[in-house]
């Protein structure tokens, strides 16, 4: 696809994971319009000793866009998507696709609440990334996504073609995503424990991650996921192997004292497996922690 048959793209809420989007986009001439709450001049993203500006400016009224686009990429924290609504009614019509790009297994519920027009695509994001101080962004991994095997998908892939981030249409995306799941699941120890990746090499935290890995794995299944006896061992090992000082992003967000995404990482565990009837003893202990940890009050 050359530049002057793309896609119209807007990047909604351009963090970590927006101008690491718009940063592959912009290198392909095909600069996306970036609608944030912050303004900034341009964006900055840092992939090792290399730094890529994407221009800007970040808009931050929606009522001053006067046509929608194409593609949007959705990369608020789940917590601010109700707020991110103006830029959804704004920028869609019912031909724009809405690629979600957000943790956990309810992208479509969750923004379909707040997008009136629009055809949503769920994603899984693969790659770490951390927003800085100053508002650059650090990338620390390969970018990569997988969307479900849908036609509305093919348009994302399509956009984001040749770029530094591959994208996967996934025969079994559901499955993926809540592989995915559970490894954010867990990650709600650290934002409790205020503990870095070391903190599963005790005995007794590797014992209680196991124990709370199986009683999720009991919901995704009972959800339709197709994921091995083996997978809460799997995860385990990969937080084990993981540099000790390996931080993860609701560690920082607990750090920074913001809402944290707690009810789509863990509370979705408890709410879902109460739907089937699965008892989740250690989500009932763990979810209040987060939630109050997250929104108080105190
Ligand atoms: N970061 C990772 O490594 C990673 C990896 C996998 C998945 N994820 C998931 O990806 C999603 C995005 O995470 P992130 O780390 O990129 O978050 P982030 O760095 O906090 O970025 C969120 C962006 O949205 C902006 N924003 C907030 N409210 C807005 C509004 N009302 N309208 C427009 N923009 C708004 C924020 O602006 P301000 O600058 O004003 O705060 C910020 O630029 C989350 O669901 C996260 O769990 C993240």
């Amino acid at each position: 696809m050359n530049p002057e048959s793309s896609p119209s793209v807007a990047i909604v809420g351009p963090g970590a994971i927006g101008t690491t989007i718009a940063a592959a986009l912009h290198e392909l001439g095909r600069t996306p319009l970036l609608c944030g709450r912050t303004y900034r001049e341009r964006l900055e993203l840092h992939d090792g000793d290399r730094a890529i500006e994407v221009a800007g400016p970040v808009r931050t009224d929606p009522a001053q866009l006067d046509h929608p686009v194409d593609i949007v990429f959705l990369a608020v924290k789940a917590t601010q998507t109700e707020a991110a609504a103006a830029w959804l009614a704004a920028l869609s019509t019912p031909e724009t696709v809405v690629c979600v790009l957000q943790n956990g297994v309810e992208q479509l519920e969750s923004v379909a609440a707040h997008c009136p027009h629009g055809r949503i695509v769920p994603a899984v994001v693969w790659f770490p990334a951390q927003a800085q101080p100053d508002g650059s962004v650090r990338l620390r991994g390969d970018p990569r996504l997988s969307l479900p095997d849908t036609a509305a998908s093919v348009m994302i892939a399509d956009a984001l073609q040749g770029s530094r981030c591959a994208v996967e249409l996934a025969a079994d995306f559901e499955s993926l995503a809540w592989r995915k799941l559970l490894q954010n699941a867990v990650a709600g120890l650290m934002a409790l424990t205020h503990r870095r990746s070391g903190m599963f090499g005790r005995c007794d935290i590797a014992r209680l991650t196991l124990d709370y890995l199986r009683e999720c794995l009991a919901v995704a299944r009972a959800e339709g996921a197709d994921l091995e006896d083996d997978v809460p061992q799997a995860i385990l090992d990969k937080f084990q192997a993981s540099p000790a000082d390996m931080g993860t992003s609701i560690l920082t967000d607990r750090e920074a004292g913001r809402p944290l995404e707690w009810d789509i990482r863990n509370g979705v565990v408890s709410r879902r497996g109460r739907a089937h009837g699965i008892p989740t003893p250690i989500s009932d202990v763990l979810v209040p922690l987060l939630a109050a940890a997250s929104d108080g009050p105190g």
